[in-house]
């Protein structure tokens, strides 16, 4: 079954894939200075260079990667380099094609897949990782589901560094303005932005702009949930990018060695 969501990255791989996956201001196909290969790829090796100790202080073994949504390869062409060998997926074809047009290494399958599942066998990653994607998944189950997929894919002693956007609710200072609070956001303000993403999902097909849907995590339940299904070493780490400033948010966490 597709993901309500991949309609839109599908439409944005066939527009315009560098804009699609780096949104920045003016680089878009018709922009004033839309992006370049050259510095589209140098953005992904400065965001590496970023991520990357975090994970190596963490624990990672450069054998057998997989990267879930690797658009136009910004991040996978690092990954290449970095592990032996990996996988890449991707909802979007017109996006993995032109990864592999662009990430010279010849150590990478590109799986182009409908959203939740990872096309591989058990215990066959060592790491599995991810940026700007489960942001865009229709809701926090949909990333759940990724993350039951990674604990079967990666080997026993595998790790994962995943980016999601995180929010915690101010628990210490109250427990029921917190409770209140999740409420708000869970039964009425994600209900309301899914039914916009549904009207601009409509909208693309007469030419509309097409979504980026936005989920967040409760830090808390996202916790308690890798706990639950079996991960180790449930870590945290946010720190800003090189490139732009930005907070960035990521989950790591390891399958239990057998
Ligand atoms: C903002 S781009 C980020 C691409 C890449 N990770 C990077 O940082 O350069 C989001 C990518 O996730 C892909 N995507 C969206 N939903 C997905 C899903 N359910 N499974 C796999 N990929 C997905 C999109 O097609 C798009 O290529």
């Amino acid at each position: 079954m597709n993901l309500k969501t991949n309609s839109e990255w599908v439409e944005w791989g066939r527009r315009d894939p560098l804009f699609g996956v780096a949104s920045w201001a003016n680089k878009d196909a018709q922009g004033t200075a839309p992006w370049k290969d050259e510095e589209f790829y140098a953005l992904g090796e400065s965001d590496w260079r970023d991520f990357e100790p975090h994970w190596r202080r963490y624990g990672y073994t450069p054998g057998t990667f997989v990267e879930i949504g690797c658009g136009a390869g910004r991040i996978t062409n690092q990954l290449s380099r970095v592990f032996e060998r990996g996988h890449a997926l991707d909802v979007s074809e017109d996006m993995t094609r032109y990864a592999a047009a662009h990430v010279p290494s010849q150590n990478i399958q590109w799986h182009v897949t409908k959203g939740l599942a990872i096309p591989l066998e058990d215990n066959l990653a060592d790491g599995a990782f991810s940026c700007h994607v489960l942001q865009h998944l229709p809701s926090p189950e949909a990333g759940y589901a990724y993350f039951r997929e990674i604990m079967r894919t990666l080997k026993p002693g595998g790790s994962l560094m995943i980016h999601l956007p995180i929010h915690m609710y101010p628990v210490a200072v109250s427990r029921k303005f917190s409770m209140l609070c999740d409420f708000l956001y869970t039964k009425f303000l994600r209900p309301v932005l899914a039914i916009k993403t549904d009207y601009q999902r409509y909208r693309i097909k007469r030419g509309g702009t097409p979504p980026m849907h936005g989920t967040s995590f409760d830090q808390l339940e996202l916790h308690r949930t890798l706990i639950g299904m079996g991960f180790e070493r449930v870590e945290f780490v946010t720190f800003p990018l090189t490139s732009n400033n930005a907070l960035h948010p990521f989950v790591m966490a390891t399958k239990p060695k057998a």
